[in-house]
């Protein structure tokens, strides 16, 4: 009977001529699996390791890890020369240039206004507000009557609307969701929405006008808020939007759902050195009128509230320098792909 060293001698000697004389990728592999393969000769050899007196069997050991190694080295690097041999021919085919670059993988992104939107959305919601949303098509009652601009009010002049046949209108902002939301709690305070959505008006467009834009709408009511409860948060809101320190000041200015209304212009200021920029006018906003909150179902004598509304499209523009508003909603993508 041949002792195990002899046996993994002859063993190995076969195996390393079967990988040598291995045709291909397929035969190389087909060796492999009878050489490691658990039911091939060696594991068999392995087995009859037990019969081997015991300070025999460390040597013989290290002997078949030896072995082993040598096998694993002369098979990759045959497997290596069958792959250069593949990619060499490859090359030769005239059909495929492998220095040719990759065609690149168009990857999508998100639009800059949908950007400043979810960031809008998120702040606020950090201060505890909801983010409701309101029809895009609305009734004349809630974009206009019920915000307190009746039929002859000269306010409905100032926002030319898409009317439709049956009477109702493309909403021109979007302040009547603050009427929806006060209705949606049952006149109950505290309500604390935000609504961030499409408005639409019927405007000869140019640089600075469109027929489509984007506003977030914000409302905020409940026992005792002030207008400096207004100040607070809407200069916190800026703040954090712009990612840097800003003032803020109200300028008295009229629109019919508050009263009373301001316009709120902001400016980054570096408090350390005493550095301040240019106002910049940012949004509308004022203490709810006491018929808005009426019509919302909420007494006006027992609860007050603040509310603003901001366009998103100005915010993206001044982020990114864009200088026409047309550009927002048109679709090109030499103007999206470059953000
Ligand atoms: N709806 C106004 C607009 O479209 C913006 C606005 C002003 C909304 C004052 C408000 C507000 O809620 O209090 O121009």
């Amino acid at each position: 009977m041949t002792s195990p060293t002899e046996r993994l001698e002859v063993l190995t000697a076969d195996a390393l001529e079967k990988i040598r004389s291995a045709a291909d990728e397929p035969g190389l592999e087909a060796v492999e699996k009878t050489v490691l393969g658990r039911k091939g000769d060696w594991a068999q050899l392995m087995r009859g390791i037990g019969a081997l007196a015991p300070e025999e069997r460390g040597p013989f050991g290290k002997a078949v890890n030896a072995a082993k190694e040598q096998i694993a080295r002369l098979l990759e690097e045959r497997r290596e020369a069958f792959v250069g041999e593949r990619l060499a021919q490859e090359m030769g085919d005239a059909s495929f240039d492998p220095s040719e670059p990759a065609v690149p993988v168009a990857t999508g992104h998100l639009h800059p206004i949908t950007r400043v939107r979810r960031e809008v959305e998120a702040i606020f919601l950090s201060m505890g507000f909801d983010v409701v949303d309101g029809p895009e098509v609305e009734t004349e009652r809630f974009n206009f009557d019920l915000l307190n601009i009746p039929p002859a009010h000269p306010a409905r002049d100032l926002q030319d609307t898409f009317w439709l046949e049956n009477g109702q209108v493309l909403r021109t902002h979007t302040s009547p969701v603050q009427l929806r939301a006060m209705i949606a709690r049952g006149g109950k305070a505290p309500v604390r929405v935000i609504a961030p959505g499409r408005v639409f008006r019927n405007e000869q467009p140019d640089r600075t006008h469109e027929h489509t834009f984007h506003q977030v709408e914000g409302l905020m009511v409940d026992e005792g808020v002030s207008v400096a409860d207004m100040k607070g948060v809407l200069g916190m809101f800026l703040s954090r939007l712009f990612g840097k320190d800003v003032e803020v000041r109200l300028r008295p200015h009229y629109f019919p759902f508050v009263e009373p209304g301001f316009e709120l212009d902001m400016r980054p200021v570096d408090r350390k050195h005493g550095e301040r920029d240019e106002w910049l006018e940012m949004l509308g906003c004022g203490m709810v009128h006491p018929t808005v909150l009426r019509a919302g179902g909420l007494d006006p004598e027992r609860v007050s509230g603040f509310a603003f509304g901001m366009g998103l499209d100005r915010v993206a523009m001044m982020r990114h320098g864009i200088d026409d508003l047309r550009w927002m909603m048109s679709g090109d993508l030499r103007f999206l792909q470059q953000f």
